[in-house]
């Protein structure tokens, strides 16, 4: 393809992952002729594959058995029995699991609409493991009242995941795969399309369409031990923030409990769905001292502040004390096998152990970003506190801030909102552009800006390396703005991010090849997560009071009367973020704030 086409589509999505191929899908199966998606890595590579314990949804296929306890065997319910779940349940849970910060309308869409996308993927034929007499099986997750996490065995998110590809090529989307988004064109609040680079010809398109959806993922990477993916580098989120979009709620990140020790992968949640245990250096279950109700099944802001505390109190296993022994032994083997195959395998692999027989060392991990593009349950993305639309341009997945995990996401509700949301936000976009909406003209030549920016950073003869710059941000990210905050912790790493901001511009990529630059590409990585970060920290600087995974020990109440507001964050040029506030919305009729308890 020549330089200087111009590639058009009707519908542009940005990332392959469920939200994004969702979308695609809907869209084209709406009668949208011209669907594409462009995605940096291979589709199928998304990071949605890599979540394993579930979906949720309130299907009432199980129950647990009666006089079992809050651990003991589930049931799948006879017909005709009464059902023990319920949307409204749902609801609840995640609102409280939230800390009362998520937008109580979008929850409620979502968990409503959860029972409908849970058999649509049924009808499309994904491999859910099954109850004996072949329904959904479910099982127990953290923060939720009962077993609703819909799953196939420790694969969910990865099984979900090539369903949704499946039909999308079905549906005949277009797919550009290992094409990286540099840009979003937006003028006078339109979106016109994005620019983009093919990385393996290391050319650079003015890509248009009528509109575009960003579900690019998250931005765990921006931190040291983390879940997440290597694509997890919040492209999406700082392209959108540089192009004066508002970002939401950006300082609420979340750590799952059981990352494998020093490496972070995910040992699923489903290990205490399941019934496993966390152990500290006594071989105690400690969870009992901070959540009697719950245990292990306690939320997950909750459990790693939990976890930290006794590694902080020096009760961690491991050399340097900073692990937590995750026990599944009891579990036996018969139930590892069938239920847990991904996590056996993992833990073998990359710490040696098998959790048939040994402990497992962990530790929390940054997990999921419940900030990110402001957008409502459509996905469209909004441009002010007053909910202007910004026309032609729509969020869904992780990259979104649809609201509906406010300060803590649960379990199972990431690949639940990815699914509804990339859907309804496909329905939207089919009808925006089947009533009409026009190709709008882009001024100038938006793919040149970024050639120069690329060129720019080739010709940078400067000193240091992106790798080190990259670095030093993850350990100052997880020093002072993880699991436990405070005030100079985060001045400290605002001062420390300003600095590598400076050092960023004195970085030189190695590589000077166009074909397949994979060093250029952590160079612009880099640069987003330095964009990101900065919003991180001026959100968590900003909200003096502890809520959800935000934890500050020199504001540890939850403050409502001063904080129960969104956070949103414009670009204000070189002075960083301007932050404003949103107020969230709530039914105080019917989930009135409450304190949170497990
Ligand atoms: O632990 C897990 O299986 C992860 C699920 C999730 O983040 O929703």
């Amino acid at each position: 393809m020549p330089e200087t086409e111009i590639i058009v589509h009707d519908i542009l999505i940005v990332g392959a992952g469920l939200a994004g191929s969702w979308a695609a899908m809907v869209a084209a199966k709406q009668g949208v002729q011209d669907v594409a998606v462009l995605s940096k890595i291979h589709p199928l590579r998304s990071h949605s594959g890599a979540a394993q314990g579930g979906i949720a949804g309130a299907l009432n296929n199980v129950r647990p058995v009666a006089g079992g306890g809050p651990d003991g065997p589930l049931e799948q319910i006879p017909a005709g029995d009464a059902p023990i779940d319920s949307v409204d349940l749902h609801v609840f849970d995640t609102i409280k699991g939230s800390d009362w910060l998520g937008d109580q309308d979008a929850i409620e869409i979502m968990c409503r609409e959860a029972i409908d996308v849970l058999y649509e993927y049924e009808h499309m034929g994904c491999v859910f493991s099954r109850t004996p007499d072949g329904r959904i099986a479910q099982r127990r997750f953290g923060g939720h009242s009962t077993p609703r996490a819909n799953y196939a065995a420790d694969w969910t998110g990865h099984v979900l995941l090539h369903t949704i590809h499946e039909q999308a090529l079905r549906h005949k989307v277009k797919f550009y795969n290992e094409w990286y988004c540099m840009d979003l064109i937006i003028e006078d609040n339109v979106c016109r399309g994005v620019v983009a680079m093919d990385v393996l010809q290391g050319k650079i398109y003015t890509m248009r369409a009528k509109a575009v959806l960003f579900g690019t993922g998250g931005y765990g990477r921006a931190y040291k031990i983390t879940s997440n993916a290597f694509a997890n580098t919040g492209d999406g989120v700082a392209i959108a923030y540089n192009a004066g979009i508002p970002l939401m709620d950006m300082e609420f990140v979340q750590f799952h409990p059981t990352g494998l020790y020093k490496h972070g992968i995910l040992m699923s949640e489903a290990c205490r769905g399941e019934g496993g245990y966390l152990l500290n250096n006594k071989h105690e279950r400690f969870m009992e001292r901070y959540a009697k109700g719950k245990m292990e099944l306690a939320p997950r802001d909750l459990v790693s502040r939990s976890e930290q505390q006794e590694i902080d109190e020096g009760r961690g296993v491991e050399a340097d004390g900073q692990g937590i022994w995750l026990d599944l032994r009891h579990l036996g083997r018969e139930k590892i096998m069938e239920r847990l195959p991904q996590v056996r395998e993992l833990a073998i692999d990359f710490v040696g152990v098998d959790p048939i027989d040994g402990l497992v060392p962990i530790q929390p991990t940054a997990h999921y970003s419940m900030g990110g593009i402001a957008a409502d349950a459509d996905g469209q993305v909004i441009a002010d506190l007053a909910g202007t639309p910004v026309v032609g341009f729509y969020a869904a997945g992780e990259a979104a801030c649809i609201s509906v995990h406010g300060a803590n996401r649960l379990g199972t509700n990431s690949l639940l909102d990815a699914s509804v949301f990339g859907r309804r936000a496909g329905y939207a976009m089919a009808r925006f552009v089947q009533n009409g909406a026009a190709l709008q003209p882009v001024s100038g030549d938006p793919a040149q800006r970024s050639r120069a920016r690329v060129q720019a950073l080739l010709d940078n003869p400067g000193t240091e390396l992106v790798e080190d710059v990259a670095q030093d941000l993850k350990t100052t990210m997880t020093n002072n703005c993880g699991i436990f905050r405070d005030e100079a912790r985060l001045q400290q790493a605002m001062r420390e991010i300003k600095v590598l901001q400076a050092r960023f511009k004195n970085a030189r990529t190695m590589d000077k090849s166009s074909r397949f630059n994979t060093d250029l590409l952590a160079t612009l990585e880099a640069d987003h997560m330095l964009t990101f970060s900065e919003v991180i920290v001026a959100g968590a600087l900003a909200r003096q009071e502890s809520r959800g995974a935000h934890s500050r020990t020199d504001f540890p109440q939850r403050d409502d009367d001063r904080w129960l507001v969104h956070t949103m964050a414009h670009k204000n040029g070189a002075d960083g973020p301007q932050l404003s506030f949103k107020p969230v919305t709530i039914d105080y009729d019917k989930y009135p704030p409450q304190e949170r308890k497990y």
